[in-house]
C-alpha cells in the first residue's frame, strides 16, 4: 500500500508587497532583487492574521475539494516556523477552525524542507495501515520575523500555506521513495536567536532585534545549491531514473539560481520545473504544496506522472520525495 496524494488546496493572502515597495522602506532596489533571486513580488498577511488562519484557509478548501467533512480527517500535521504562539500547536487552531472533532495533530519544524518531513511523516502513517486520511499543510508567517530594516534578509521571504490529503492507494500511486537530512552544524548560518527557552523574549532580545531572522546568505547559497541538487540527484539515480522520466521537478522556491542548479544537473528542461518565486517569494514550509497545487490547477499533473520534489532549508534540513501521481 502507498500513501497517494488525493487534493490539493493552497492559501495566499491578498496583500501583495512588491520590489518597488521594499525600495521605499529599505536600501534595495527591484533589479537586485529579480536578478540576485527571482522575486518580483511577495504576498503578506494583514493584520491579526497569522499562520493558523492561512493554514486552516488551505485546509478548508482542501476538503471542500475532497468532499469529505472535517469529522472524517484523522491526523493534521502542520509543518511551520512560525506558529500562531509556543503552545498549543498551530495543529491544534486548525483542527478547531476545521472543526476535525476526531483527528488529533502536531507541528514539525523542519524549515524550509518542513513540507516533505511532514509529507514523509504523514506517508509513513497511511502505509502503516492505521490512518486514511491524514491532512499535510505547510504553511509559515514569516513577515511576522523579518525585520523590515535589514535588506539582506526581508527582501527574501513572503506568507502563505498549501495542503494536501493522504490517502491509502493500491495501485501504485503515491510516495515512491524519499531521502531526507538533518545537519544541525548549519544551525548557526540561518536561525532566529531569541524568543525559545534559551533566551525568553525580554527588553535585551527585542533591542538586539534576536526575534527576527538572521542569515548568513552567502553560506547558506552554496550549500543550499549543491545540496537540493545533490539529494534530488541521488533520488533519481537511486530508483533508476533519469531527469527525462520526470514530467514535474517542485523545488523549494529560496532563490531561482539554487532551483537552476538543480535542474540543470539533474538535466530537466525549463518545462519541467515549476517556479513561482517571482509571485510569493519565499514562504518557507509553504513552497512545495503551494507549487504542487497551482501545478494541479494548471493541468500540469495527469495520474501516472512522476512527480520530484527537493528542497534545502535552515538546521540545515534537506531533501527530496518522489511521488507517482
Ligand atoms: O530557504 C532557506 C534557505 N535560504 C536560502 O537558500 C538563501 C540562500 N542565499 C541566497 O539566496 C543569496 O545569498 C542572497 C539572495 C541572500 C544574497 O545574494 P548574494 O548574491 O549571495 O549576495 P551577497 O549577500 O553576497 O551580497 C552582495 C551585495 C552586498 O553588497 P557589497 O557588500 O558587495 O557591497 C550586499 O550588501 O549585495 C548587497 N545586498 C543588497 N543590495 C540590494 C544584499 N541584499 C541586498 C538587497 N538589495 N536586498
Amino acid at each position: 500500500m502507498k500513501a497517494a496524494v488525493t487534493t490539493t488546496a493552497r492559501y495566499l493572502p491578498e496583500k501583495i508587497l512588491t520590489n518597488k515597495d521594499l525600495e521605499k522602506i529599505v536600501n534595495t532596489n527591484d533589479e537586485w532583487i529579480r536578478t540576485r533571486t527571482g522575486i518580483s513580488e511577495r504576498r503578506l498577511v494583514s493584520d491579526g492574521q497569522a499562520t493558523a488562519d492561512m493554514g486552516s484557509a488551505a485546509g478548508r478548501l482542501l476538503l471542500e475539494r475532497s468532499g469529505y467533512s472535517a469529522d472524517e480527517i484523522e491526523v493534521i500535521i502542520v509543518a511551520t516556523v512560525t506558529p500562531d504562539m509556543m503552545f498549543p500547536s498551530t495543529a491544534a487552531l486548525i483542527q478547531h477552525n476545521l472543526g476535525a472533532r476526531n483527528a488529533w495533530g502536531f507541528d514539525l519544524s523542519g524549515a524550509c524542507t518542513g513540507f516533505l518531513y511532514a509529507l514523509e511523516t504523514g506517508a509513513k502513517f497511511v502505509e502503516s495501515g492505521k490512518y486514511s486520511k491524514v491532512m499535510v499543510i505547510g504553511a509559515d508567517t514569516m513577515s511576522s520575523i523579518l525585520n523590515f530594516k535589514d535588506r539582506n534578509t526581508c527582501v527574501l521571504f513572503g506568507d502563505g500555506a498549501g495542503a494536501v490529503l493522504l490517502e491509502p492507494s493500491e495501485d501504485g500511486r503515491g510516495v515512491l521513495d524519499a531521502k531526507l537530512h538533518l545537519d544541525g552544524s548549519g544551525g548557526k548560518f540561518l536561525y532566529m536567536p531569541a524568543g525559545g527557552s534559551l533566551k525568553p523574549a525580554s527588553h535585551e532580545t527585542v533591542e538586539n532585534n534576536e526575534h527576527f531572522v538572521h542569515q548568513d546568505g552567502k553560506a547558506v547559497f552554496k550549500i543550499a545549491s549543491k545540496g537540493m541538487a545533490d539529494v534530488s540527484l541521488e533520488l533519481l539515480e537511486r530508483n533508476n531514473f533519469t531527469g527525462q522520466d520526470i514530467k514535474l521537478f517542485i523545488p523549494h522556491q529560496a532563490n531561482k539560481r539554487i532551483i537552476d542548479v538543480s535542474a540543470r544537473r539533474c538535466g530537466f528542461t525549463a518545462e519541467q520545473v515549476v517556479i513561482n518565486i517571482g509571485k510569493y517569494g519565499n514562504t518557507t514550509a509553504a513552497t512545495i504544496p503551494i507549487g504542487i497545487d497551482e501545478s494541479v490547477e494548471n493541468g500540469k499533473l495527469e495520474q501516472g506522472d512522476l512527480l520530484l520534489l527537493a528542497a534545502f532549508g535552515a538546521g540545515y534540513t534537506w531533501g527530496s520525495i518522489l511521488v507517482k501521481w
